[in-house]
């Protein structure tokens, strides 16, 4: 089950007034969310957005069972469109929104969805657990795209240093037999980087994985989009945290948060950490980093 990061930090980051209407971007199955919708209590409104259906539905059904629930609402839908979400709800303007980025430990260990390089799966990596045709999948991205696109990405979005050699390997191998699943790419993977690399503590995999699932659900576009979109959803006062999981993430939210320096200010100057009791009980918390705006 996916433990909740910089749980009570998030809780307390987001100033709950009971009877107030929060929003968690990325609910998963309700770790934040469940906390969130008992410090609001039966008065409040708590609306739960993911692009993941099955994880939606699990949160529905743990949280709508608890005592003094706020009123509720499940919603499948990308958190880049927050501002239409809330209009169909015919909600105005909440007091707070979370975000805590990237997958959950069910999508990366058992969503079958090609998260992980540790199984052998087909490569899909979309957040949607159940994608249309026309959604863009991984496999469309290492067989279709142009190497030099890939090795953008692999650069751009996870500072990968062998972009270039990974992104022309990909390109050569796919002439031969189309990559269909993760341990294909795997294998392409180590054949081109050198063997220091590939015997680092991190794997030789993590960034090309990282980059191509951030470049599947456009994950730099709709967090752009969310943090655009706060001044115009948060009432004064309004809080917004955001946890994030690598750099890439993390300097996105730094930038979006200094230009967003005329109507909001910042909680804490520095991101907050998980301390050190949480990583040993959740080594997946040890990245993890907490930023927090207030509408003025
Ligand atoms: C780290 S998990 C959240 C875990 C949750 N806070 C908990 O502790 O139980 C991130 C979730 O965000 C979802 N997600 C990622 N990007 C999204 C997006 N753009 N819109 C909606 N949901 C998204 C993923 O499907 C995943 O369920």
């Amino acid at each position: 089950m996916h433990v909740p990061v910089l749980l009570n930090e998030s809780i307390e980051g987001l100033n709950i007034s009971p009877g107030g209407v929060y929003v968690d971007c990325t609910t998963n199955r309700g770790g934040h969310s469940i906390e969130i919708a008992k410090a609001i209590g039966h008065t409040g409104t708590l609306i739960c957005l993911d692009l993941d259906q099955e994880a939606l539905k699990a949160a529905e059904e743990r949280i709508s069972s608890i005592p003094n629930a706020p009123k509720l609402h499940f919603v499948h839908s990308n958190f880049r469109s927050l501002k239409d979400v809330l209009k169909n709800l015919s909600i105005e303007r909440v007091n707070g929104v979370l975000a805590d980025l990237g997958l959950s430990s069910e999508e990366l260990d058992i969503s079958k969805r090609g998260f992980s390089f540790r199984f052998d799966e087909k490569l899909q990596m979309t957040f949607n657990s159940h994608p249309g045709e026309e959604d863009i999948k991984a496999e469309d991205i290492v067989n279709d795209w142009s190497e030099e696109s890939i090795a953008d990405i692999l650069y751009g979005f996870a500072d990968e240093r062998y972009s270039r050699k990974i992104a022309k390997g990909i390109v050569e191998s796919r002439k031969e037999k189309r990559i269909l699943t993760t341990q294909q790419l795997v294998d392409i993977i180590s054949r081109l980087v050198p063997p220091s690399y590939r015997h680092k503590k991190t794997h030789f995999a993590t960034k090309t994985f990282q980059a191509i699932r951030m470049a599947v659900n456009d994950e730099v576009g709709s967090l752009t989009e969310l943090i655009d979109s706060l001044e115009d959803v948060l009432v004064s006062g309004g809080r917004a945290c955001f946890i994030t999981f690598h750099s890439t993430e993390d300097r996105i939210v730094k930038q979006k948060f200094r230009a967003l320096k005329d109507s909001f200010v910042l909680v804490n100057k520095k991101a907050i950490v998980p301390k050190k009791e949480e990583i040993i009980n959740n080594p997946r918390a040890r990245s993890s980093q907490l930023r927090i705006i207030e509408k003025v």
